[in-house]
Protein backbone atom coordinates (compact mmCIF):
# COMPACT_ATOMS: atom_id res chain seq x y z
CA UNK A 1 0.00 0.00 0.00
CA UNK A 2 1.50 3.39 -0.85
CA UNK A 3 -0.27 5.74 1.30
CA UNK A 4 1.47 8.82 -0.07
CA UNK A 5 -0.18 8.07 -3.43
CA UNK A 6 -3.61 7.24 -1.75
CA UNK A 7 -3.42 10.34 0.34
CA UNK A 8 -2.80 12.69 -2.79
CA UNK A 9 -5.71 10.47 -5.17
CA UNK A 10 -7.93 12.04 -2.14
CA UNK A 11 -7.35 15.20 -1.77
CA UNK A 12 -7.61 15.55 -5.79
CA UNK A 13 -11.05 14.10 -5.61
CA UNK A 14 -11.87 17.15 -3.53
CA UNK A 15 -9.88 20.14 -4.44
CA UNK A 16 -10.94 23.28 -4.37
CA UNK A 17 -13.98 24.10 -6.05
CA UNK A 18 -14.10 20.32 -7.61
CA UNK A 19 -16.01 17.53 -6.92
CA UNK A 20 -17.22 14.18 -8.49
CA UNK A 21 -19.73 13.09 -11.44
CA UNK A 22 -21.24 9.89 -10.70
CA UNK A 23 -22.07 7.79 -14.07
CA UNK A 24 -22.17 4.30 -12.67
CA UNK A 25 -25.77 3.04 -13.00
CA UNK A 26 -26.22 -0.01 -13.44
CA UNK A 27 -27.63 -1.47 -16.85
CA UNK A 28 -30.48 -1.51 -15.24
CA UNK A 29 -31.13 1.61 -13.56
CA UNK A 30 -29.70 4.03 -16.61
CA UNK A 31 -32.51 2.24 -18.21
CA UNK A 32 -34.94 3.66 -16.06
CA UNK A 33 -32.89 7.16 -16.14
CA UNK A 34 -33.52 6.11 -20.40
CA UNK A 35 -37.02 5.56 -20.23
CA UNK A 36 -37.68 8.70 -19.05
CA UNK A 37 -36.61 10.22 -22.24
CA UNK A 38 -38.21 7.26 -24.41
CA UNK A 39 -34.89 6.26 -25.70
CA UNK A 40 -33.74 2.41 -25.74
CA UNK A 41 -31.18 0.79 -23.32
CA UNK A 42 -28.49 -0.32 -25.87
CA UNK A 43 -24.62 -0.29 -25.25
CA UNK A 44 -24.53 2.22 -28.10
CA UNK A 45 -27.12 4.94 -26.63
CA UNK A 46 -24.99 4.02 -22.92
CA UNK A 47 -21.76 5.05 -24.41
CA UNK A 48 -23.22 8.01 -26.59
CA UNK A 49 -24.64 10.08 -23.28
CA UNK A 50 -21.90 8.80 -21.67
CA UNK A 51 -19.27 10.07 -23.68
CA UNK A 52 -21.35 13.63 -24.02
CA UNK A 53 -20.64 14.17 -20.28
CA UNK A 54 -17.36 12.99 -20.52
CA UNK A 55 -15.99 15.82 -23.12
CA UNK A 56 -17.98 18.48 -21.95
CA UNK A 57 -15.80 21.15 -21.48
CA UNK A 58 -15.14 23.36 -19.18
CA UNK A 59 -17.10 21.11 -16.75
CA UNK A 60 -14.60 18.56 -16.98
CA UNK A 61 -11.45 20.48 -16.38
CA UNK A 62 -12.49 23.00 -14.17
CA UNK A 63 -15.46 21.47 -11.96
CA UNK A 64 -15.17 18.01 -12.05
CA UNK A 65 -12.15 15.99 -10.11
CA UNK A 66 -13.11 12.18 -11.10
CA UNK A 67 -16.07 10.57 -12.41
CA UNK A 68 -17.28 7.15 -11.01
CA UNK A 69 -17.85 4.46 -13.47
CA UNK A 70 -19.58 1.02 -14.22
CA UNK A 71 -17.92 -1.79 -15.14
CA UNK A 72 -19.21 -1.96 -18.96
CA UNK A 73 -18.25 2.08 -19.21
CA UNK A 74 -14.36 1.60 -17.81
CA UNK A 75 -13.92 -0.85 -20.93
CA UNK A 76 -15.79 1.30 -23.43
CA UNK A 77 -14.43 3.33 -26.33
CA UNK A 78 -15.80 6.26 -27.63
CA UNK A 79 -17.02 6.57 -30.93
CA UNK A 80 -13.30 7.02 -32.42
CA UNK A 81 -11.75 4.42 -30.55
CA UNK A 82 -10.22 6.34 -27.85
CA UNK A 83 -11.43 4.39 -24.56
CA UNK A 84 -13.77 6.80 -22.24
CA UNK A 85 -11.17 6.72 -19.10
CA UNK A 86 -8.43 8.47 -21.70
CA UNK A 87 -11.37 11.04 -21.98
CA UNK A 88 -11.56 11.85 -18.67
CA UNK A 89 -7.79 11.80 -17.73
CA UNK A 90 -7.31 13.92 -20.38
CA UNK A 91 -9.42 16.79 -19.08
CA UNK A 92 -7.06 16.22 -16.09
CA UNK A 93 -10.14 14.23 -13.85
CA UNK A 94 -9.20 10.85 -12.21
CA UNK A 95 -11.28 7.71 -13.57
CA UNK A 96 -13.18 5.57 -10.51
CA UNK A 97 -15.27 2.32 -10.11
CA UNK A 98 -18.34 1.19 -8.62
CA UNK A 99 -17.12 -1.92 -7.28
CA UNK A 100 -20.36 -3.69 -5.03
CA UNK A 101 -22.84 -5.39 -7.01
CA UNK A 102 -26.15 -4.13 -5.63
CA UNK A 103 -28.43 -4.06 -2.35
CA UNK A 104 -30.04 -7.25 -2.37
CA UNK A 105 -32.47 -8.22 0.67
CA UNK A 106 -31.14 -8.92 4.36
CA UNK A 107 -31.90 -12.18 5.13
CA UNK A 108 -34.22 -12.66 8.07
CA UNK A 109 -35.13 -8.84 7.68
CA UNK A 110 -37.91 -7.48 6.47
CA UNK A 111 -37.72 -4.36 3.94
CA UNK A 112 -33.65 -4.10 4.56
CA UNK A 113 -30.89 -4.55 2.24
CA UNK A 114 -27.33 -5.65 2.12
CA UNK A 115 -24.81 -4.79 -0.09
CA UNK A 116 -22.70 -7.65 -1.74
CA UNK A 117 -19.45 -7.67 -3.95
CA UNK A 118 -17.10 -9.13 -1.57
CA UNK A 119 -15.86 -11.86 -3.22
CA UNK A 120 -13.46 -12.13 -6.21
CA UNK A 121 -13.10 -7.96 -5.24
CA UNK A 122 -9.13 -8.42 -4.42
CA UNK A 123 -9.00 -9.37 -8.10
CA UNK A 124 -11.14 -7.22 -9.68
CA UNK A 125 -9.41 -4.32 -8.23
CA UNK A 126 -6.09 -5.30 -9.70
CA UNK A 127 -7.88 -5.14 -12.86
CA UNK A 128 -9.81 -2.25 -12.78
CA UNK A 129 -6.08 -0.39 -12.06
CA UNK A 130 -4.97 -1.47 -15.03
CA UNK A 131 -7.71 0.13 -16.87
CA UNK A 132 -6.88 3.33 -15.11
CA UNK A 133 -9.21 3.17 -11.93
CA UNK A 134 -7.67 5.48 -9.05
CA UNK A 135 -10.30 5.18 -6.29
CA UNK A 136 -13.88 2.92 -5.95
CA UNK A 137 -17.12 3.61 -4.58
CA UNK A 138 -19.00 0.95 -2.52
CA UNK A 139 -22.75 1.56 -1.32
CA UNK A 140 -24.59 0.53 1.61
CA UNK A 141 -28.32 1.21 1.58
CA UNK A 142 -29.96 2.32 4.92
CA UNK A 143 -33.93 2.39 5.13
CA UNK A 144 -35.74 3.87 7.61
CA UNK A 145 -39.38 2.88 8.96
CA UNK A 146 -42.36 4.51 8.36
CA UNK A 147 -44.75 5.66 10.66
CA UNK A 148 -42.83 5.90 13.33
CA UNK A 149 -41.40 2.38 13.14
CA UNK A 150 -37.96 2.86 15.32
CA UNK A 151 -37.43 -0.95 14.90
CA UNK A 152 -35.71 0.02 11.31
CA UNK A 153 -33.15 0.36 10.66
CA UNK A 154 -31.88 -2.66 12.95
CA UNK A 155 -28.66 -3.33 14.40
CA UNK A 156 -27.97 -6.07 12.78
CA UNK A 157 -28.35 -4.35 9.11
CA UNK A 158 -26.01 -0.96 10.23
CA UNK A 159 -23.67 -3.94 11.28
CA UNK A 160 -23.03 -6.34 8.49
CA UNK A 161 -23.18 -3.07 6.13
CA UNK A 162 -20.54 -1.21 7.97
CA UNK A 163 -18.56 -4.73 7.98
CA UNK A 164 -18.62 -4.83 4.84
CA UNK A 165 -17.88 -1.48 3.86
CA UNK A 166 -14.82 -1.71 6.08
CA UNK A 167 -13.88 -5.08 4.03
CA UNK A 168 -14.38 -3.25 0.99
CA UNK A 169 -11.87 -0.25 2.04
CA UNK A 170 -9.32 -2.45 2.88
CA UNK A 171 -9.15 -4.31 -0.43
CA UNK A 172 -9.09 -0.77 -1.98
CA UNK A 173 -6.27 0.49 -0.27
CA UNK A 174 -4.17 -2.65 -0.52
CA UNK A 175 -4.69 -2.25 -4.21
CA UNK A 176 -3.99 1.70 -3.85
CA UNK A 177 -7.34 2.46 -4.84
CA UNK A 178 -9.28 5.33 -2.94
CA UNK A 179 -12.44 3.88 -1.04
CA UNK A 180 -15.15 6.38 -1.63
CA UNK A 181 -16.90 4.65 1.52
CA UNK A 182 -20.80 5.38 0.93
CA UNK A 183 -23.07 4.38 3.87
CA UNK A 184 -26.52 6.03 2.35
CA UNK A 185 -29.13 6.55 4.61
CA UNK A 186 -31.97 6.72 2.17
CA UNK A 187 -34.55 9.68 2.31
CA UNK A 188 -37.24 8.21 0.72
CA UNK A 189 -40.06 7.74 3.53
CA UNK A 190 -41.68 9.90 6.33
CA UNK A 191 -39.77 10.77 8.72
CA UNK A 192 -38.45 14.10 10.51
CA UNK A 193 -35.01 15.55 9.95
CA UNK A 194 -34.92 14.14 13.85
CA UNK A 195 -35.14 10.98 12.70
CA UNK A 196 -32.30 11.38 9.68
CA UNK A 197 -29.60 12.34 12.19
CA UNK A 198 -30.32 9.69 14.70
CA UNK A 199 -30.03 7.00 11.90
CA UNK A 200 -27.18 8.56 10.18
CA UNK A 201 -25.04 9.35 13.17
CA UNK A 202 -25.78 5.49 14.19
CA UNK A 203 -24.20 4.28 10.52
CA UNK A 204 -21.34 6.65 10.80
CA UNK A 205 -20.21 6.06 14.46
CA UNK A 206 -20.82 2.53 13.24
CA UNK A 207 -18.72 2.93 10.04
CA UNK A 208 -15.83 4.80 11.69
CA UNK A 209 -15.23 1.78 14.43
CA UNK A 210 -14.98 -1.14 11.94
CA UNK A 211 -12.86 0.92 10.14
CA UNK A 212 -11.04 1.14 12.70
CA UNK A 213 -11.06 -2.04 13.29
CA UNK A 214 -10.15 -3.29 10.26
CA UNK A 215 -7.08 -1.28 9.87
CA UNK A 216 -8.47 1.16 7.12
CA UNK A 217 -6.62 4.30 6.88
CA UNK A 218 -8.94 7.34 7.17
CA UNK A 219 -6.04 9.48 5.56
CA UNK A 220 -6.82 7.25 2.22
CA UNK A 221 -10.57 7.61 2.12
CA UNK A 222 -13.33 9.68 1.03
CA UNK A 223 -16.97 9.96 3.15
CA UNK A 224 -19.47 9.71 0.73
CA UNK A 225 -22.68 10.51 3.07
CA UNK A 226 -26.59 11.64 2.53
CA UNK A 227 -27.27 14.98 4.11
CA UNK A 228 -29.09 15.12 6.98
CA UNK A 229 -32.32 16.01 6.16
CA UNK A 230 -36.95 15.15 5.92
CA UNK A 231 -37.83 12.32 4.14
CA UNK A 232 -39.53 12.89 0.73
CA UNK A 233 -43.27 12.03 2.09
CA UNK A 234 -43.17 14.27 5.38
CA UNK A 235 -44.90 17.21 4.98
CA UNK A 236 -43.45 19.03 7.57
CA UNK A 237 -39.72 19.96 5.32
CA UNK A 238 -36.41 21.42 7.28
CA UNK A 239 -35.26 25.03 5.29
CA UNK A 240 -32.09 24.74 4.00
CA UNK A 241 -30.68 26.08 7.43
CA UNK A 242 -32.02 23.39 9.18
CA UNK A 243 -30.79 20.81 6.69
CA UNK A 244 -27.20 22.64 6.83
CA UNK A 245 -26.85 23.03 10.42
CA UNK A 246 -28.16 19.04 11.23
CA UNK A 247 -25.80 17.97 8.77
CA UNK A 248 -23.02 19.46 10.07
CA UNK A 249 -23.68 18.73 13.65
CA UNK A 250 -23.97 15.26 12.61
CA UNK A 251 -20.44 14.83 10.57
CA UNK A 252 -18.81 16.86 13.09
CA UNK A 253 -19.88 14.21 15.62
CA UNK A 254 -19.05 11.38 13.78
CA UNK A 255 -16.23 12.24 11.06
CA UNK A 256 -12.44 12.17 12.45
CA UNK A 257 -10.79 15.46 11.31
CA UNK A 258 -7.87 12.57 9.54
CA UNK A 259 -10.99 12.46 6.68
CA UNK A 260 -9.53 14.33 3.45
CA UNK A 261 -12.86 14.88 2.41
CA UNK A 262 -16.48 14.59 2.30
CA UNK A 263 -18.78 14.37 -0.74
CA UNK A 264 -22.43 14.17 -0.50
CA UNK A 265 -24.57 12.19 -2.73
CA UNK A 266 -27.56 13.60 -3.98
CA UNK A 267 -30.40 11.22 -3.48
CA UNK A 268 -33.41 12.58 -5.00
CA UNK A 269 -32.97 15.91 -4.47
CA UNK A 270 -33.52 18.51 -7.13
CA UNK A 271 -30.95 19.53 -8.62
CA UNK A 272 -31.18 23.25 -6.76
CA UNK A 273 -31.73 21.51 -3.91
CA UNK A 274 -28.58 19.91 -3.88
CA UNK A 275 -26.74 22.81 -4.97
CA UNK A 276 -28.22 24.89 -2.33
CA UNK A 277 -27.36 22.53 0.35
CA UNK A 278 -24.12 22.22 -0.52
CA UNK A 279 -23.88 25.85 -0.57
CA UNK A 280 -25.15 26.38 3.02
CA UNK A 281 -23.02 23.61 4.31
CA UNK A 282 -19.50 25.51 3.06
CA UNK A 283 -20.95 29.21 4.00
CA UNK A 284 -20.52 30.00 7.40
CA UNK A 285 -19.43 26.61 9.16
CA UNK A 286 -15.52 26.25 10.02
CA UNK A 287 -15.44 22.71 9.00
CA UNK A 288 -12.33 19.95 9.24
CA UNK A 289 -12.45 18.94 5.90
CA UNK A 290 -13.25 19.88 1.97
CA UNK A 291 -17.06 18.76 1.42
CA UNK A 292 -18.01 18.52 -1.75
CA UNK A 293 -20.11 16.31 -4.17
CA UNK A 294 -20.49 13.44 -5.86
CA UNK A 295 -24.16 13.45 -7.56
CA UNK A 296 -25.25 11.27 -9.89
CA UNK A 297 -29.05 12.88 -10.78
CA UNK A 298 -28.54 15.89 -9.45
CA UNK A 299 -25.83 16.53 -12.23
CA UNK A 300 -27.70 14.60 -14.54
CA UNK A 301 -30.96 15.03 -14.68
CA UNK A 302 -30.96 18.39 -16.77
CA UNK A 303 -28.38 17.42 -18.99
CA UNK A 304 -30.36 14.40 -19.89
CA UNK A 305 -33.40 16.43 -19.99
CA UNK A 306 -31.97 18.77 -23.06
CA UNK A 307 -30.11 15.63 -24.56
CA UNK A 308 -33.61 13.71 -24.95
CA UNK A 309 -31.66 11.22 -26.95
CA UNK A 310 -30.70 13.54 -29.82
CA UNK A 311 -27.78 14.37 -31.85
CA UNK A 312 -28.85 18.02 -32.52
CA UNK A 313 -29.11 18.51 -29.27
CA UNK A 314 -25.21 17.97 -27.80
CA UNK A 315 -25.22 21.81 -27.24
CA UNK A 316 -28.14 22.31 -25.56
CA UNK A 317 -27.03 18.81 -23.46
CA UNK A 318 -23.32 19.91 -22.57
CA UNK A 319 -24.84 24.02 -21.30
CA UNK A 320 -26.79 21.99 -18.99
CA UNK A 321 -24.19 19.99 -17.89
CA UNK A 322 -21.70 23.14 -17.52
CA UNK A 323 -24.09 25.06 -15.88
CA UNK A 324 -24.90 22.77 -12.87
CA UNK A 325 -21.10 21.49 -12.57
CA UNK A 326 -20.34 25.46 -12.03
CA UNK A 327 -23.22 25.83 -9.79
CA UNK A 328 -22.21 22.51 -7.88
CA UNK A 329 -18.18 24.20 -8.00
CA UNK A 330 -19.36 27.33 -6.38
CA UNK A 331 -21.44 25.55 -3.78
CA UNK A 332 -18.37 23.72 -2.31
CA UNK A 333 -16.87 26.66 -2.85
CA UNK A 334 -19.86 28.66 0.02
CA UNK A 335 -20.22 30.89 -3.13
CA UNK A 336 -23.43 29.84 -4.66
CA UNK A 337 -26.54 32.03 -4.78
CA UNK A 338 -29.66 30.87 -6.09
CA UNK A 339 -30.05 33.77 -8.58
CA UNK A 340 -26.87 32.28 -10.58
CA UNK A 341 -29.65 29.74 -12.08
CA UNK A 342 -30.56 32.35 -14.87
CA UNK A 343 -26.87 32.09 -16.23
CA UNK A 344 -27.21 29.07 -18.14
CA UNK A 345 -26.54 29.84 -21.72
CA UNK A 346 -28.67 29.95 -24.67
CA UNK A 347 -31.67 29.38 -22.07
P1 LIG B 1 -27.24 10.36 -6.56
O1 LIG B 1 -26.50 11.68 -6.46
O2 LIG B 1 -28.19 10.31 -7.72
O3 LIG B 1 -27.83 9.93 -5.25
O4 LIG B 1 -26.16 9.29 -6.95
C1 LIG B 1 -24.95 9.30 -6.32
C2 LIG B 1 -24.48 7.92 -6.15
O5 LIG B 1 -23.43 7.57 -6.65
C3 LIG B 1 -25.28 7.00 -5.34
O6 LIG B 1 -24.54 5.88 -5.04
Amino acid sequence: MDLDQLNETACAMVAPGKGLLAADESTGTIGKRFASIDLENTADNRRDWREMLFRTEPAMSQYVSGVILYDETIRQKAKDGTPLTKLIEAAGAIPGIKVDTGAKALAGSDGEMITEGLDGLRDRLADYYGLGARFAKWRAVINIGRNGDESMPSQYCINTNMHALARYAALCQEANIVPIVEPEVIMDGDHSIERCYEVTEFALKTLYRELFDQGVILEGTILKPNMVISGTKNDDRASIEEVADMTVQCLANCVPAAVPGIAFLSGGQSDEEATAHLNAINDGYDLPWPVSFSYGRALQHAPLMAWGGQPANVAKAQAAFNHRAKMNSLAALGEYDAAMEKELAGA
